[in-house]
């Protein structure tokens, strides 16, 4: 048996049956007491009832909750040996076309990683920088028509459509300018879908009883995958086109077309729709909700958005978008991405299954055991965190209380996850958001993030967890 976390061989296990937990019914569990929407906050709920190593049923699957970040990191490091990603995740993102690399598992996702990784990575990440410019220019431009017109953004939708332009532009080489078309190609069936996808995974009904909810899901699939199809289609030509690029690949699609197309190669077409569509998955969601929880946390906190306005003018001087190379002057701003992903992590929870009989902190977990992660009980913990509820961007900067490198409070908040499938995406998200922010506060002062009614904005869980429904007002500034 693996001892994943450092515990002696010899020293007592303890079994599931004996970890604490909420009561549920004999059939159904817990199933009753659990939202899906709102799965993250139940589940930290009964962390703090019951401490950081729990249990729960829905129907017959028992789920161990773990939320320490030592045990948290533990599971996350012990990957693809130890832990997986769960085979009802890898289920269901089969059957809606998503099975790329956030959802395979052994040797399969040993053989996406690299490729996935080198498309994504720091050079890559620079040589796109002028296309990110021109889809943020865009983006400017419609916020301004907004702000002129005195009209309220539907924050996240456009968030979106910003982070589709710049994923597909990134790992497609196509520009598909959602942005600027009211055509909302992509969204519309992401929309539809990501709700899907984690509707199949969490639902503790079989899949009869949730059809009604899944009407019309098959025409979204079919538009998706004819989006998809056309992108390699497209890359497929440029490569005929031009031979040099098979061993010279622009981005991400055309390494994998190159690579499908290799004599004795293993990648499938499969393998290649499923991991663009992966893309567009966990590129879309993830970078827009977390920029709108930033935004209205800047609102919120106007000291904060000053400080990091002034930053932003002063780096930018006359220019009106940051250079690669400015975006690493905006450490401000950076804190302030950092901070908002502590206090909103847009994955707060993470679900493991164990690959081989293994001990967790002292707990003995079968194979097969679905093992949820809690990622933000740590990261608004006081014994790490001073003041854990406040947005302080500041305590990241330099010389401050996270702002050096041995900082070990640092490695508690893991937005990003942790260990070997780690978000390979960090790098675009992070210059995305701090684009977005430099254009924000460069170019307009914000008069209000709010929902239409004004009530407390709500967290909602899908496929990553969102605000919901917050409308963003702007005045140009001269
Ligand atoms: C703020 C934005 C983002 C956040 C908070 C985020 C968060 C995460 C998290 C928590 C994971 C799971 C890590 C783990 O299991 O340890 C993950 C995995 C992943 N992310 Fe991101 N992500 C973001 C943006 C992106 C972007 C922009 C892309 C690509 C365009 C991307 C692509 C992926 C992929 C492909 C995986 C699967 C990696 C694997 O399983 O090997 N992410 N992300």
């Amino acid at each position: 048996m693996a001892i994943i976390d450092g515990l002696r061989a010899d020293a007592p296990v303890r079994r599931i049956r004996e970890l604490p937990g909420p009561r549920g019914l004999p059939l159904l569990g817990n199933a009753l007491q659990i939202e899906r929407e709102r799965l993250h906050q139940t589940v930290e709920r009964w962390a703090r009832e019951y401490g950081e190593m729990y249990r729960f049923r829905i129907t017959s699957r028992e789920f161990v909750v773990v939320s320490n970040p030592e045990t948290v990191a533990a599971v996350l490091r012990d990957r693809p040996d130890g832990f997986q990603r769960g085979a009802r995740l890898n289920a269901a993102a089969r059957s809606l076309g998503f099975n790329g690399l956030f959802t395979v598992n052994g040797e399969e996702w040993r053989r996406h990683r690299p490729m996935v990784l080198r498309g994504l990575d720091p050079a890559h990440i620079k040589a796109f920088h002028p296309t990110l410019v021109k889809v943020t220019e865009r983006f400017e431009r419609r916020w301004r028509q907004a702000a002129e017109a005195g009209r309220a953004i539907d924050l996240q939708a456009d968030l979106m459509r910003y982070t589709v332009d710049v994923t597909a532009g990134l790992a497609f080489g196509c520009d598909i300018n959602t942005v600027e078309s009211d055509e909302d190609v992509i969204q519309k069936h992401l929309d539809k879908l990501l709700p899907a996808l984690a509707r199949r995974v969490l639902s503790p009904l079989p899949r009869w009883v949730t059809r009604r909810a899944e009407r019309g899901l098959d025409e979204h699939l079919a538009a998706m995958r004819s989006a998809v199809d056309g992108f390699i289609a497209d890359a497929r030509q440029r490569l005929a086109d031009t031979p040099q690029l098979r061993e010279h690949p622009h981005n991400l699609i055309e390494a994998m077309v190159a690579e499908r197309d290799r004599p004795g190669s293993r990648l499938t077409d499969l393998d290649l729709s499923g991991n663009m569509m992966t893309m567009l998955l966990a590129g879309e969601d993830t970078t827009a909700n977390t920029l709108a929880w930033m935004i209205w946390l800047l609102h919120r906190h106007p000291e904060a958005a000053q400080r990091a306005a002034e930053e932003v003018r002063r780096v930018l001087g006359a220019q009106s978008h940051p250079t690669h190379e400015q975006l690493g002057e905006l450490d401000f701003v950076e804190a302030c991405a950092h901070e908002t992903m502590r206090l909103k992590p847009v994955a707060p929870l993470l679900i493991q299954e164990a690959v081989r009989d293994t001990v967790v902190s002292g707990l003995a977990v079968p194979a097969g055991t679905p093992v949820m992660c809690l990622m933000r009980p740590g990261a608004v913990d006081a014994a790490h965190f001073p003041d854990p509820e406040a947005f302080r961007p500041e305590r990241w900067l330099a010389g401050n209380e996270l702002g050096h490198a041995a900082s070990s409070a640092k490695r508690v908040a893991m937005p990003f996850g942790a260990g070997p499938r780690t978000c390979p995406g960090r790098y675009l998200a992070l210059s995305e958001m701090k684009m977005v922010a430099a254009m924000l506060l460069a170019a307009f002062d914000i008069a209000d993030v709010a929902t239409a009614d004004g009530t407390e904005v709500q967290e909602r869980l899908a496929f990553t967890m969102s605000p919901v429904g917050l409308q963003l007002r702007l005045r140009a500034r001269a």
